[in-house]
This record gives structure tokens, C-alpha cells and sequence, in this order.
């Protein structure tokens, strides 16, 4: 039997924008409307763990008013002739909900939420974490996310799944945070690359094939060309 080929896609905000969930470095992004250090950083949790946490309580309570888009249901759909890992910086769930089988969460999951030392990890769903509320060890539970200043323990993972790739596609993040966007230095020599976003985005690499569209196109147009 022949090997499927294996994709693996490196998706960011952009691949959920067109489902309704706000990117974070556009024009009317989320670090517009809230300090990132504040909301998403360790010490920012730290200082004031009441509004990390109602800043993420908004967050999951939107998963239940949004739904996958195209992209990425054309991402889960490839499933059926391609091996396909999805390795992502979003922590909602919106890759699960459309099929994807394989989905790297480097960030995150906001459906799940875990003690500070993360060596528990509950599910919640889309429920609140009510402020102050005790995980079983007796420190605070917190949202289930990576946050700037912390380990991103999944990384050597999605490492191994880049350097395995036969095609990585990039898809909707703007690749300025790290180690994320350091990924992309895992593939192979002559591996090709796709771009999918409707921005310039600097990887640092070239010979990148840039569909410089939305998600969703840009996913309809690369699945005509993965048929080929
Ligand atoms: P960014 O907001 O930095 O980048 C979003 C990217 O999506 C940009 O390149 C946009 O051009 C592109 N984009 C916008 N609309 C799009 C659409 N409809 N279709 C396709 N692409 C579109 O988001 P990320 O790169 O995901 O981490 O941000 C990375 C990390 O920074 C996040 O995981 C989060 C944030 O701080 C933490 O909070 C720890």
C-alpha cells in the first residue's frame, strides 16, 4: 500500500477569523483592546488573576456562538488522502469541531482549565471559572493556556511533526511570537512550503508559495492543488 503523504499545517488566528474570533495583531485585534502582558502573560496572572481569568471566561463563552469555517473543514476534509497534523497557536476548538483528528495545541485549550503547576488538567467545556475558585491541590485554578513567560511543553512534538513533513502549509498567524514561528526551521530541505493568509507575512525563508487570500479561499484553492 502506498504511504499517504503527510501535511502538516502551522495555523494561527487568521484560520478563524472568517467564524467570527478576533485575530490578535490586525487593526481592531484583541492587543488593541487589551494589554497583552496584562491578560496573557504569567505576571500579569499574578498580579491580578481576576481579570486574566474573566478575560478568558469571555473567550470560551464565545465558543459556543461560533462555528468552524471552511478552512477548516477543507483542513479536516484532507484527511481521507493525506496523513494530516494540525499543529496551532489557537486555543479554541474550532480545528477538533470540524473533524481534524490531530490537532497540536502549542497555546492552549480553553475548554480545558489545570492547577498553577498544570500537573492537573480538567475539562470545562465552555464553562466559566468562577473567580477564585480552588483546583484539588488547593492552588488557584487557571485557564488551560500557555502564557508569555511559560514553557510551551507541546513544541518538541510539533518539532517532530514539521521535520516529518512532506508539505507544511502555514495558515492565518502573522508568525511573530516565538518559539512558534521558530517551527518553520524544522522542515526538511526542498519541502514545499504554502502560505495561506491575505497579508505579507515575514518567515524568513524563501521560496514560499503565497495564497495571498482569506482562509477559506486560500484553503479551496490549495485543495485543487493537492488533487493534482
Ligand atoms: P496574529 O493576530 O498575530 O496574526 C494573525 C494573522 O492572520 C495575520 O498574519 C493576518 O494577516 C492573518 N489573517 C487575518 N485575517 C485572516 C483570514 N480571514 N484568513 C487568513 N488569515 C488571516 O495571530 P497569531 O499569529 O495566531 O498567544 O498570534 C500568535 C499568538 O499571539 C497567539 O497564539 C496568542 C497571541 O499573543 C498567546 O496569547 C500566548
Amino acid at each position: 500500500m502506498k504511504q499517504m503523504k503527510h501535511i502538516v499545517f502551522l495555523t494561527g488566528a487568521g484560520i478563524s477569523a472568517e467564524s467570527g474570533i478576533s485575530t490578535f495583531r490586525d487593526s481592531n485585534g484583541l492587543w488593541e483592546n487589551y494589554d497583552v502582558m496584562e491578560v496573557a502573560s504569567i505576571d500579569g496572572w499574578r498580579r491580578n488573576p481576576d481579570t486574566v481569568q474573566k478575560f478568558y471566561n469571555e473567550r470560551r463563552l464565545q465558543l459556543d456562538s461560533v462555528q468552524p469555517n471552511m478552512a477548516h473543514k477543507l483542513i479536516a476534509g484532507l484527511e481521507s488522502d493525506f496523513k494530516i497534523t494540525v499543529v496551532t497557536q489557537n486555543v479554541d476548538n474550532l480545528h477538533e469541531r470540524a473533524g481534524s483528528s490531530c490537532v497540536i495545541h502549542l497555546h492552549g485549550e480553553l475548554t480545558k482549565a489545570c492547577n498553577e503547576s498544570k500537573s492537573e488538567i480538567i475539562d470545562i467545556g465552555t464553562k466559566p471559572i468562577e473567580l477564585g475558585t480552588k483546583a484539588s491541590d488547593g492552588s488557584m485554578l487557571r485557564p488551560f493556556i500557555v502564557w508569555f513567560g511559560e514553557e510551551v511543553p507541546l513544541l518538541e512534538k510539533a518539532a517532530i511533526a514539521v521535520t516529518a513533513a512532506d508539505i507544511l502549509v502555514i495558515a492565518g498567524t502573522s508568525m511573530q511570537v516565538y518559539p512558534a514561528a521558530g517551527l518553520i526551521n524544522y522542515v526538511k530541505r526542498k519541502t514545499p512550503i504554502f502560505l495561506i493568509d491575505p497579508n505579507d507575512v515575514i518567515t524568513g525563508m524563501s521560496g514560499i508559495e503565497h495564497i495571498k487570500e482569506k482562509a477559506s479561499r486560500g484553503m479551496s484553492i490549495l485543495t485543487e492543488k493537492l488533487k493534482k
